[in-house]
C-alpha cells in the first residue's frame, strides 16, 4: 500500500519517489477515524484516488455528462501554442495529475529540440496514476524527463524542488475540492513555495445552471456513484474496516447557497463499522450519511478575489 512504502523507482528518463510514508501511517489512520466519529461523519475527497478510484475517475472524464473535462481539454489546446512553445530548462508541475490526457495536449507543443531541457513533475497521491501517466508519456516524448512525486500536496507542498524555472499547473478544478480555507491557505503556500519568474495555470470549474452540474455528478451509467462507493474499500484498505459498498446509497446534489456538489454515501440499513484501530465500533443509522467531496463552482469574482489574497497577478482569463 502505497501509505507505507517509500519506493523510489528508476527507469530510463523516469523518477518516482513516494513521499506518503512520511506523513505517518498513523496520523493518515487518525484522520479517516476522526471523520467516521465525527458529527457529521466525513472522508476526506483524497482517499478516493486508490488504482481503482483513480480509474474510476477516468472513466468519469469520458462521460458525456462530465463537461469539465472536455471544456478544459478545449482551452488547453487553444492556449498551448503560446504557453509551451518558448518553454525551455523548465520543471512543468502538474499538481493533482491523474491521467496524461492533458500533459500530453500542452507538451505537443513543445518544439522537439526544447523537450529534452523539460522536467515533467506529476504531483499525485495516486501512485498508480503516477506511475502509468510516466509509462505512456516516455514512449510519446521520448525526450522528456520524468520525476514523479507521490505526495500529499495539502501538507507536503514544500517536498517539490525549487531549483529551475517552474510552470506550475493545477488543472480538473481539484482546487474546487477544497474548502473555502484550505482553499485560500493552498494558494497563499503555493505562492510563497513559487519564486520570481514562476507561472502557474489554474483550471476552475465556474457555477452553471443546476440542472447541468446535477447530471454531470449522477451520471446515466453510474460510474460516479461507483467511484463515490469505491471510498469506502480504499478505506477497507488503510484502518481494515469491514465496509461493504452495498449497504451505501450515492447521494449527489447541488447546495446552492454554498455553490457547491455535494457528495455523500448515505446508509440503506444500520451498518456496524469495525476497525481494529477505532476505540469501539462505529455506529451508522439506516439514512445517516457520510460526506465524502465538495465540489466548488467558482464565480470569477471569487477566483479574482483568491488570487488577490496571495499577491498572484492574473496574467490572462480564459472562459469557455
Ligand atoms: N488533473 C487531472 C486529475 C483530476 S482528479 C484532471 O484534470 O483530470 C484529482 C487528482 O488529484 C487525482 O489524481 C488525485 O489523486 C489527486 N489528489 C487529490 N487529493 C490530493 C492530495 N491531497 N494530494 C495530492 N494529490 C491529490
Ligand atoms: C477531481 N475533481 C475536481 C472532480 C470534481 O468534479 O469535483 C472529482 C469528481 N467527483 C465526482 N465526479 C468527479
Amino acid at each position: 500500500m502505497s501509505y507505507l512504502e517509500t519506493n523510489i523507482i528508476v527507469a530510463k528518463r523516469i523518477k518516482i519517489t513516494n513521499h506518503l510514508a512520511d506523513l505517518g501511517i498513523d496520523n493518515v489512520r487518525k484522520e479517516i477515524i476522526e471523520g467516521l466519529n465525527a458529527g457529521q461523519k466525513y472522508i476526506s475527497s483524497k482517499f478516493f484516488y486508490d488504482e481503482k478510484g483513480s480509474k474510476l475517475f477516468e472513466d468519469i472524464t469520458q462521460l458525456p455528462e462530465y463537461y469539465p473535462t472536455r471544456t478544459e481539454k478545449s482551452i488547453l489546446k487553444e492556449i498551448a501554442p503560446k504557453l509551451m512553445s518558448g518553454l525551455k530548462n523548465t520543471d512543468v508541475v502538474e499538481l493533482g495529475s491523474g491521467d496524461c490526457s492533458k500533459i500530453t495536449i500542452l507538451l505537443s507543443a513543445v518544439p522537439e529540440e526544447n523537450l529534452e531541457s523539460i522536467q515533467y513533475v506529476p504531483v499525485d497521491v495516486s501512485r498508480s496514476a503516477i506511475n502509468e501517466s510516466a509509462q505512456q508519456l516516455v514512449e510519446k516524448f521520448p525526450e522528456l524527463s520524468i520525476n514523479g512525486l507521490v505526495l500529499d500536496f495539502i501538507t507536503q507542498l514544500d517536498l517539490i524542488p525549487r531549483k529551475r524555472k517552474r510552470l506550475f499547473l493545477f488543472l480538473g478544478s481539484t482546487l474546487g475540492n477544497f474548502t473555502k480555507s484550505v482553499a485560500s491557505n493552498f494558494m497563499v503556500n503555493l505562492s510563497r513555495n513559487m519564486n520570481a519568474g514562476d507561472s502557474f495555470v489554474l483550471g476552475l470549474d465556474l457555477v452553471k445552471p443546476i440542472e447541468i452540474l446535477h447530471k454531470a455528478y449522477n451520471d446515466s451509467r453510474g460510474v460516479t456513484a461507483d467511484f463515490n462507493k469505491n471510498i469506502l474499500n480504499a478505506l477497507n484498505n488503510i484502518v481494515e474496516t469491514n465496509f461493504n459498498i452495498v449497504d451505501f446509497e450515492h447521494d449527489a446534489f447541488f447546495n446552492k447557497e454554498k455553490s457547491r456538489i455535494e457528495m455523500h454515501l448515505i446508509a440503506k440499513k444500520d451498518v456496524v463499522v469495525t476497525s481494529p484501530y477505532f476505540e469501539k465500533k462505529i455506529l451508522i443509522r439506516k439514512g445517516e450519511n457520510i460526506h465524502t467531496e465538495n465540489s466548488n463552482k467558482y464565480s470569477i469574482e471569487r477566483i479574482q478575489q483568491l488570487a488577490e489574497i496571495t499577491g498572484l497577478k492574473i496574467k490572462n482569463v480564459l472562459l469557455m
